[in-house]
């Protein structure tokens, strides 16, 4: 757990990862099965305003609006929500991880007064206002909480209210024709189905070439060499609402002093790699928020990381 306290100050180093941790990246650099080919320059140094100048000129959100093939063909324009999310706009938002340290936190009244909040996946409220909060805006899932039985995607209530997010890993190359043809789970059936099913509830896919140019703009600015794998949702979650919102507070990104092995906080299920990463850039994406952080290191050991939207940012 020592280095999860490191990430108060960013020192950590892979090295210091358990060897289980340390293998399953090795693992992932060399298997690469998305075909990543990284030409950019690796290892930046760029801090404070310079950073954040550096994020904004490079992340553009982008979603699947039906003007590209195969898309445009299938008549996916006039499927897709007539707004598109980047003309969402809000004052201050609250990205809400879902790390087992949430649990006990009582940062449920807090998350909830900030205008838009954003949650992952299968992340539940009912049982836990108290520490995650009653309000969802908008909600990122991945591509298997559409595609498989379990999740009851159709007919849960957790899918319900806000605009919903859904991704999957495309090649790096992005050819969407190949990636519609074999996703990594079948988001395109359900999602034209609940399309035609709910008009009225804003649903977008992320394209590809959004997930991996957060994952470029993340290895421009690591030493290391991170792993050839999408950026967890929590990550595109917080570099979304830095483009839509004026504020960010991100709870329970850089792990507080509630720190556990618990993966998520509505689940008996421990595992460390969940807050450290194995298939996603995790710890990577970590240090490169933690050196964004505008609060003070208390912080962050309470769970909270405040970030500037990109709208008040000069360049
Ligand atoms: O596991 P899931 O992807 O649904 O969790 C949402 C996000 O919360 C992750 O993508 C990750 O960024 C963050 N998370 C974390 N530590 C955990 C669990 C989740 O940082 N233990």
């Amino acid at each position: 757990l020592e280095i999860l306290q490191r990430l108060w100050t960013g020192n950590v180093t892979v090295g210091m990862l358990s060897p289980r941790l340390q293998k399953v990246l090795k693992v992932q650099l060399s298997s690469n099965r998305h075909q990543v080919v990284y030409r950019g320059p690796r290892g930046g140094r760029r801090s404070g305003v310079q950073l954040y100048c550096e994020l904004k000129r490079r992340t553009r959100i982008q979603t699947v609006d039906g003007t590209e093939e195969p898309f445009s063909s299938l008549g996916w324009a006039r499927l897709v929500p007539p707004l598109p999310l980047q003309e969402s706009q809000y004052q201050s938002c609250a990205v809400v991880m879902s790390a087992g340290a949430v649990l006990n936190s009582s940062l449920g009244w807090e998350i909830d007064s900030h205008d838009a909040v954003l949650r992952f996946n299968a992340a539940p409220i009912k049982g836990f206002e108290r520490d995650v909060g009653t309000k969802t805006t908008i909600r990122i899932i991945n591509s298997q909480i559409v595609a498989r039985p379990k999740h009851q995607f159709n007919s849960s209530s957790l899918y319900r209210d806000g605009t919903l997010l859904v991704w999957d890993p495309a090649p790096y190359s992005s050819d969407l024709t190949q990636w519609f043809e074999k996703p990594d789970f079948d988001l395109f059936s359900p999602y034209v189905q609940q399309r035609r099913l709910r008009p009225e509830q804003p649903f977008y896919i992320l394209h590809p070439e959004f997930i991996w140019s957060l994952w470029d703009l993340i290895q421009d600015n690591t030493e290391d060499q991170i792993q050839p794998n999408p950026p967890s949702s929590g990550f595109t979650g917080i570099l979304l609402m830095m483009s839509l919102c004026r504020e960010v507070s991100v709870y329970e990104f850089i792990p507080s002093v509630r720190r556990t092995d618990l993966c998520h906080y509505y689940e008996r299920y421990h595992d460390d790699a969940c807050t450290l990463g194995a298939y996603h850039p995790l710890l990577y994406e970590k240090l490169l928020i933690q050196r964004i952080h505008q609060g003070h290191q208390d912080q962050l050991r309470r769970g909270k990381v405040t970030l500037r939207g990109f709208r008040t940012v000069q360049c």
